[in-house]
């Protein structure tokens, strides 16, 4: 049993008692072959209890959905559905390893998005309609209105679009959340109007989500917590990136094309953007902003140290550490923080007009500056592009980082050419290893492959590269290739399980 008057606190829809069920209850308004919304972004925010329950039937009978997020789901709640078999489509992000296997042996059909553009697609009628919408709230109001947790994600869009609604009121969520969202839907077209985000801290909505109460079908009271997120410490090649780019941002300063606030800073998912984060804190810089998407504890480091003013993000993912740092003191920071839609912290327009400095994560690059994101040895889906490319394409200063080495050396992240390409040399201004900066920005592919090779790549590999390059360059053209060697590197992974034959060591040793 819940405590009744905590729920009867946070939730002040008169209405709220008729529509009290258990999860499974709920989960039995899911038929098979629906398409389903719910909440969730980077594990923070999901409805926790009714996809338990979901999984559960579906281990029973024949259950299968499409099934749509804001982006990864936390407790183990898309493995547990995998396992039940009960996801046929998923789309537009997810990270859980065994979802991961299914996606990739083509059992679950994944549909990897740009984070900003999967409720336009909803809303365009260009994906199925939505049956039922399943959002976590910590309140609802008087009106029966939602009141988000910990993310926003796409959770407005599809309570408003859904016919049916689903509300898990979780009676742990920390009551000071709200208040903490800013809720915009922008105008269907060909009417839209511009959207008057101006600055990380403008709000244009309201701190609810406003829905139609008829379509509230089930309310299920739950408690719980977000997983934990996963960021490991930065470690000395963390740290050099870090530096490279701290340095980089102060000769943009000292040459007059930053100020010593920088632009508002948009920084990925994972421990490598955590760590470049975290190291702003030792930097000369000062009024800082971000206009983010994920909120990680290096945030909450910068608002600690005084360097950041304002942090607007779409959800908040924290280590355990971190997390009861914030969430017990939540009215400390709660000022200095937005919640916004996903399509909105991600929105193309408003990150150029803010003119955003985006650092995302590669899992490899190429010499010309193209960017992998999600393949690994180009077929094999790792996470999704997330928002990467949402803030890459538009951003004012576009900058990947990656380590220069994976799998203990085995793999180069840099090489001739990316088996998969998520972001075009284009879109790419700035590539960062432990190794060096590589600043492409008005340079022609020839230039790019010199500057990238000589900076960022780790030396055991370079030797090779510069060959490749060489030999491409003899042959001609824009962007010289040698188009039957392109992949090598890629087949020598699949055939050999690693690189190792063009590590510069190695070859000296087989010649000697
Ligand atoms: N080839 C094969 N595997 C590689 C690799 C490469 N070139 N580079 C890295 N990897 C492996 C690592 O070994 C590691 O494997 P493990 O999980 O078995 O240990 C895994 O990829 C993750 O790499 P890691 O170095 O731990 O980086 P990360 O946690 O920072 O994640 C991405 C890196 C690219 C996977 C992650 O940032 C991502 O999914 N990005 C796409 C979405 C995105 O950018 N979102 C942000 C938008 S706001």
């Amino acid at each position: 049993m819940f405590n009744e008057a905590l729920a009867n606190e946070r939730c002040r829809w008169p209405q709220w008692r008729d529509k009290l069920r258990t999860p499974q209850e709920a989960a039995a308004l899911i038929k098979d072959g629906m398409t389903v919304g719910m909440s969730g972004f980077t594990r923070a925010g999901e409805a926790k209890e009714v996809p338990r329950a979901l999984a559960e039937r579906a281990g029973n009978e024949p259950l299968s959905i499409t099934l749509m997020t804001g982006a990864s789901l936390g407790n183990d709640l898309d493995r547990m559905l995998t396992e039940a078999n009960a996801l046929s489509r998923r789309m537009p992000f997810q990270v859980d390893a065994t979802l991961r296997r299914a996606i990739n042996d083509g059992s679950v059909m994944f549909m990897d998005q740009h984070l900003s553009e999967t409720v336009e697609l909803l809303r365009n009628r260009q994906l199925a309609n939505m049956d039922v919408a399943v959002i976590e709230a910590c309140a609802i109001t008087e009106d029966g209105y939602i009141v988000p947790t910990t993310s926003v994600g796409n959770s407005a869009s599809y309570a408003i679009l859904a016919d049916k609604v689903i509300i898990e009121l979780n009676l742990d969520s920390p009551a000071a959340l709200e208040g903490m969202h800013d809720i915009y839907i922008p105008q269907m077209r060909p009417t839209r109007t511009p959207i008057p985000v101006v600055a990380a801290d403008s709000r244009i909505g309201t701190p609810h989500i406003p829905i139609d109460s008829e379509s509230i079908e089930a309310i299920v009271v739950t408690q719980g917590h977000d997983s934990p997120s996963t960021v490991l410490p930065p470690d000395a090649d963390t740290r050099s990136i870090a530096d490279h780019l701290i340095s980089f941002f102060a000769d943009e300063v000292r040459d007059g094309r930053l100020t010593p606030s920088l632009l508002p800073l948009q920084a990925g998912i994972g421990s490598m953007a955590n760590a470049v984060m975290s190291g702003l804190a030792e930097g000369p810089f000062e009024h800082l902003s971000m206009y983010s998407e994920v909120l990680q504890d290096s945030t909450f480091d910068l608002l600690d140290s005084g360097k950041l003013d304002f942090a607007s993000g779409c959800s908040i993912t924290l280590s355990e550490d971190c997390g009861k740092r914030v969430w017990e003191n939540l009215d400390h920071y709660r000022d200095r923080l937005v919640l916004r839609p996903q399509e909105l912290s991600n929105h193309p327009g408003i990150v150029r007009r803010l003119g955003i400095i985006s650092i995302n994560t590669a899992l490899e690059m190429d010499i010309y500056g193209n960017v992998n994101s999600t393949h690994v040895g180009g077929t094999k889906m790792m996470n999704g592009i997330g928002g990467s490319g949402d803030f890459a394409r538009n951003a004012q200063l576009s900058v990947f980082v990656s380590k220069s080495l994976a799998k203990g050396g085995d793999i180069s992240s840099i090489v001739p050419f990316v088996s998969h390409v998520d972001h075009t040399e284009h879109d790419v201004d700035v590539l960062v290893t432990e190794h060096g900066l590589a600043d492409l920005r008005g340079l022609a592919p020839r230039e790019r492959a010199v500057e990238v090779i000589e900076k960022c790549v780790a030396p055991i590999y370079r030797p090779a590269l510069r060959d490749y390059f060489s030999e491409a360059c003899q042959r001609g053209g824009h962007t010289p290739h040698c188009l039957e060697q392109a992949l090598a590197w890629h087949i020598a992974m699949e055939k050999e399980g690693n690189m190792r034959r063009f590590q510069y060591v190695e070859k000296a040793q087989a010649i000697g």
